[in-house]
């Protein structure tokens, strides 16, 4: 059984400020730094340090071969991230003292991805794989339905939202991860029970996991309903925390561990990156997520 990220990869250039930047202000920053990110390779790095074996599809530029070594030193199986005569994806991306932040992104190599090379990498893989799918890359639709039809396990975490999204096939993903903000764009619900009971009423064997900020994490299949608390921190710089999440909750899925504990483990590694700056940097590593669970 294969575990497939296929998503985004970013440079991240982080600006710490006192507030966020309001409109027609001016306003110097605190710190910069360039760190590597995208939501599909920060998910995959959760997965490699969570103590998974990745394979990784998207595209880059030149100016990206760093973050595909990054990926390779971390063990990812990188045989199908295109190097693209574009320029690599990036965000600019603005954190508050509070450690909120706000992301513009710019898609480069991430947007440049056809159906053609979906096809080619999809091939690779077979009946019971797994794919985990963001939306900052190109054709995500695409690659649902056809992994779908394969019968791989469709993994998606529908973020960041975008007009796209009420038309993609969910009836092919197996798995939701998703935050309030995605449940309300998808089902034009507030209450998150109520997000969720839309949604199992539309995609009734669809496993569920809806992640609620410093309110914790609910799981949902069927009528089954698991919830677990959020480890309070000092936040530092929030980004990434819900890739951590995503990451290290399918880990333990992939181990056979029981919802209950990956729940647990997940807000866990969560909570840790909210208390560190960067975005996969923040993301930390097995052996101290089981010191403190
Ligand atoms: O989820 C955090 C990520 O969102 C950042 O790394 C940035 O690249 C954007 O994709």
């Amino acid at each position: 059984m294969k575990m497939l990220v296929f998503g985004s990869v970013n440079i991240d250039h982080t600006y710490q400020l006192h507030h966020l930047v309001r409109a027609g202000e001016t306003q110097p920053s605190e710190a910069y730094a360039r760190n590597e990110g995208g939501k599909g390779f920060n998910q995959a790095i959760a997965l490699l340090k969570a103590g998974q074996k990745v394979h990784f599809a998207g595209a880059v530029g030149e100016d990206g071969l760093f973050l595909q070594k990054r990926l390779e030193e971390m063990g990812a199986d990188t045989a199908h991230l295109a190097v693209l005569p574009v320029p690599t994806g990036h965000a600019l991306i603005q954190v508050d003292a509070q450690g909120q932040n706000a992301i513009i992104l710019f898609g480069g190599a991430n947007r440049e991805i056809t159906k053609e090379m979906i096809d080619r990498v999809l091939e690779d893989f077979e009946a019971g794989d797994f794919v985990l799918l963001q939306n900052e890359i190109s054709h995500v639709d695409h690659i649902i339905r056809r992994a779908g039809e394969k019968g791989m396990q469709v993994v998606l975490n529908p973020s960041p939202i975008s007009p796209e999204l009420q038309h993609f096939p969910y009836q092919h993903a197996s798995w939701l991860l998703l935050n309030e903000v995605e449940g309300e764009d998808l089902t034009g619900e507030t209450e998150p029970d109520k997000m969720l009971s839309s949604l199992i009423g539309k995609y009734p064997d669809m496993r569920i996991v809806l992640t609620l900020g410093h309110k914790g994490a609910v799981y949902a299949h069927g009528s089954e309903r698991i919830s677990q608390a959020a480890f309070p921190v000092r936040a530092v710089d929030t980004t990434a925390a819900g890739d951590t999440f995503t990451g290290y909750f399918l880990g333990a899925m992939l181990e056979g561990m029981d919802v209950q504990l990956a729940l647990k483990r997940a807000a866990l590694a969560a909570s840790i990156a909210v208390s560190r700056p960067g975005a996969a940097l923040s993301v930390p590593f097995r052996d101290e997520v089981d010191g403190l669970i």
